[in-house]
């Protein structure tokens, strides 16, 4: 800007130099009571228009009428004047881009620039002509700057909230007459109603405007969108806004040193180091808080990621630890409880619940192959017992054979710990208790294994001697 203008400047200075000898005559013969009065230097970007308000005077004396005539010239580089623009006989004259808006005969000389071209950035001159007078004004000559588009299109910025419906205005630059603009979106958010429309003013002058409608989400946050505006062919200017979608926090707890996915709670020994984060997302950024059994421990509003390192851990660093995130939009918590674990062997639940279930399988395995030789071996005796029965003819079917075994030193000598010798001071007290078995069976059961129970009876023994 301040480059600009001093280019302007000496632009100015270096036509004030050239153009002297051309003026400086006509200058001085200006006749007193004729003054203008005119904005200069003045710009205009391409593609867009500028109002340049002007007034003129004459002596007093002199009324101007209805028939005052207004004329505009460009100077061009040959020192030649060109007309432009005028108001003639109730006529308007216009090269397509200047144009004399003022009213003459209200010594208003006003004139109005729109989508100028490369030539026009050159020093204006107004001439009067009424019945009376007529002058070429050239105390003041104006000088015109045309320069290359930069105005953008203007993005309204409404707050945008996550799941909330809302309209955003793109404007095209410049408040002109006759251009027209032709504006677009583009950019992440999806289901977006477009309504283009313009607004006219009172002089005539016209500016356009888009809105878009649209529910932001959390994932358009930081997401660009772009207006696009088309003034005329090869004219093309682009805005760029990012959108800031606001949102409730979300939290992660992450524990790192330790396995657990069970995000809820972590054993801990004597010893171990963990490292407790709570990583907030939120937008804008929430006061994130840490407790330790319901007492603050930490609290910041511009770290969103809150870590806590647990180093040598002994019983009293342990608890409930808590974690909670709070913005405008909502509060979100989560709770670790870090338990202390004595034992010096660790195992997971799952390792736990491995090493259990092995065990158990193990467990009921060796029963089963107990459960089936002990069976396989009273089948044996039973079947010794029938055939002894069978020899003895007896075939009362409801009757329930028993036999006892005795065990003694005598006949097997090898259960000598159970029953011991003769000499035994059991065996010489016929009173003596003594266990033995006693199996029940029915011979013509089909399940008679099932039946085989095994009692304890006390027999009394007398000696075999
Ligand atoms: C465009 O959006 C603006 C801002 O939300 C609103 O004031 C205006 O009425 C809307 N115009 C149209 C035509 O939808």
């Amino acid at each position: 800007m301040g480059f600009s203008r001093i280019w302007i400047f000496v632009d100015y200075l270096m036509f004030i130099f050239t153009a002297s000898q051309l003026w400086i005559n006509a200058n001085s013969q200006t006749p007193p009571g004729y003054a203008i009065d005119v904005l200069s230097p003045i710009s205009v970007q391409r593609g867009l228009c500028v109002h340049i308000p002007c007034t003129f005077t004459v002596p007093t004396k002199i009324r101007l009428t209805t028939r005052a005539n207004g004329f505009w010239y460009r100077l061009n580089s040959q020192r030649k004047l060109t007309l432009v623009a005028s108001r003639e006989n109730g006529r308007s004259y216009t090269n397509g881009r200047v144009h004399l808006i003022g009213n003459v005969t209200r010594g208003d000389c006003s004139y109005y620039i729109e989508e100028p071209l490369r030539q026009d950035q050159s020093y204006y001159v107004f001439r009067m002509e009424d019945i009376q007078t007529k002058l070429t004004y050239m105390n003041i000559f104006p000088y015109v700057v045309v320069r290359e588009l930069t105005e953008k299109p203007k993005i309204s910025s409404p707050r945008l909230l996550d799941g909330k419906e809302v309209t955003l205005t793109c404007t095209s630059p410049g408040k002109c007459r006759n251009i027209l603009s032709r504006i677009s979106w583009e950019g992440t958010p999806t289901g977006v109603r477009q309504n283009i429309y313009n607004i006219t003013y009172q002089d005539g002058s016209r500016t356009f405007h888009s809105n878009i409608t649209f529910t932001p989400r959390k994932s358009h946050n930081k997401s660009p969108l772009f207006c696009r505006v088309t003034l005329e062919e090869n004219l093309t200017i682009r805005e760029k806004q990012t959108l800031n979608v606001e949102y409730s926090p979300s939290m992660d707890l992450i524990i790192e040193g330790a396995d657990t996915n069970d995000p809820s709670h972590v054993m801990v020994k004597d010893g171990d180091s963990i490292t407790l984060k709570c990583v907030v997302d939120s937008n804008p950024n929430s006061s994130v808080s840490l407790y330790k059994d319901d007492l603050v421990i930490y609290q910041n509003i511009r770290n969103q990621t809150v870590t806590l390192n647990l180093m040598n851990i002994t019983l009293s660093d342990t608890g409930r630890f808590q974690c909670s995130a709070v913005n405008e939009h909502g509060v979100t918590e989560r709770t670790m409880d870090i338990i202390y674990h004595s034992s010096t062997l660790r195992f997971s639940p799952v390792m736990a619940a491995a090493v259990g279930g092995v065990v158990f399988l193990g467990l009921i395995i060796i029963i089963i192959i107990g459960g089936l030789l002990i069976m396989f071996c009273r089948k044996k005796r039973q079947q010794n017992i029938k055939g002894n029965l069978k020899d003895m003819n007896i075939n009362n079917t409801d009757t329930i054979y028993a036999y006892a075994e005795f065990t003694g030193a005598d006949n097997h000598p090898q259960q000598d710990l159970l029953f011991p010798a003769v000499e035994d001071p059991v065996y010489t007290d016929p009173d003596a208790v003594q266990y033995s078995t006693i199996g029940f069976s029915n011979p013509n059961s089909k399940v008679i294994h099932e039946d085989v129970q095994t009692e304890y009876s006390e027999t009394k023994k007398t000696q075999y001697h």
